[in-house]
């Protein structure tokens, strides 16, 4: 009898367990093909239906908002989302302001993670350690100030990272040090105000940066060399005074870099004597207020920005020196 009373409750805990959560089925507006769980709380009236000729093995993608839930939590372990769906891609997380570090942990085959809407000012460093297919992270429109350093060591096959309008002041310099296959970089609407110099160092396959509205003053020593297929560099609206061209290293296919709404003086012409810079947007500075779109005006539009450069301060670049040699 006894036996038989152990066994109704162990079913009538997994029935609970299952119906965690209920889904609002929908097709994406954004990605073709791709089919979507918005889940909603167990104890909605909605009555669950897939649309035509979809089951739960169709569900690519399931997006968690807080707000929904009045969670203000997010913990894998209250959804289960990768026992019911087996083909899921990608999670979205919008309305909490709080991650648990083993959120993901599950999710080893996950293609794409976002963060978006969030009160979230810290991540846990282990966030995405078991998640090694990711090929998109995007966490934006949070409120993180800073990153942990490791926090994307195993993520070698990302491609697309978006960290945009969040409230960053500080970026570890190694943070992004795994990140060798990585293609686009979206740093923008932030308060970052200084770059490692070996921010960028590993990041050979990234073709765009955004740094646009930060509250950049200077871009270090070779900050862009490695970056050997960059093709737009965007820097507007930042607090730029002076450009060297060692700030960049070889560019050999067409660029654009754009430092609009800026306070430029200075323009290094090495910039534009030993690149392939097809297009400058130099509107809002000091010394010239145009967008350059053809290759050949570039030089006669900037003669005021050359005319006015001076190299790197020796002082500066001997402290910097002694200062490597020191550490
Ligand atoms: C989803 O997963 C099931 C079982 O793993 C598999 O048989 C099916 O082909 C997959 N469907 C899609 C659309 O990927
Ligand atoms: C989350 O839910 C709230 C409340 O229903 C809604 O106002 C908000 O737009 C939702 N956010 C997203 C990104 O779906």
């Amino acid at each position: 009898m006894i036996k038989c009373f152990c066994f109704f409750i162990v079913v009538l805990q997994s029935l609970i367990f299952v119906s965690g959560f209920k889904c609002e089925f929908e097709k994406s507006t954004v990605l073709e093909h791709q089919y979507i769980c918005r889940t909603l709380p167990a104890s909605s009236e909605i009555i669950e239906t897939h649309l035509l000729e979809k089951t739960d093995n169709d569900v690519n993608n399931v997006v968690f908002n807080g707000t929904v839930h009045a969670k203000s939590h997010f913990a894998a372990s209250d959804f289960q989302f990768n026992e019911r769906f087996p083909n899921l891609s990608s999670i979205y997380v919008y309305g909490v302001s709080t991650i648990d570090e083993n959120a993901f942990q599950k999710y080893e085959h996950l293609d794409e993670i976002w963060i978006t809407d969030t009160d979230i000012e810290d991540l846990p460093e282990k966030l995405f350690s078991s998640c090694t297919k990711l090929t998109a992270i995007l966490i934006t429109d949070n409120k993180i100030k800073t990153l942990p350093e490791n926090i994307f060591v195993n993520n070698q096959e990302l491609t697309y990272l978006r960290l945009d309008n969040n409230q960053i002041n500080y970026l570890p310099p190694n943070i992004f040090k795994s990140l060798i296959n990585l293609e686009m970089l979206f740093l923008e609407e932030n308060n970052l105000q200084t770059l490692h110099p070996a921010l960028f160092e590993s990041l050979g396959k990234l073709t765009s940066i955004n740094l646009y509205s930060n509250k950049i003053t200077d871009l270090p020593k070779n900050i862009f060399s490695s970056l050997e297929n960059k093709k737009q560099i965007y820097l507007g609206d930042n607090q730029l005074t002076t450009i060297h061209s060692d700030s960049f290293g070889n560019i050999e296919r067409k660029t654009e870099i754009r430092f609009n709404n800026n306070k430029i003086i200075a323009i290094d012409e090495k910039l534009i004597d030993d690149t392939d810079i097809s297009m400058i947007d130099m509107t809002n500075n000091i010394c010239s207020q145009e967008l350059i779109e053809i290759r050949i005006q570039i030089k006669e539009k900037l003669r005021k920005c050359f005319d006015n450069y001076k190299p790197r301060e020796v002082l500066k670049l001997f402290w910097t020196h002694s200062k490597i040699i020191m550490d």
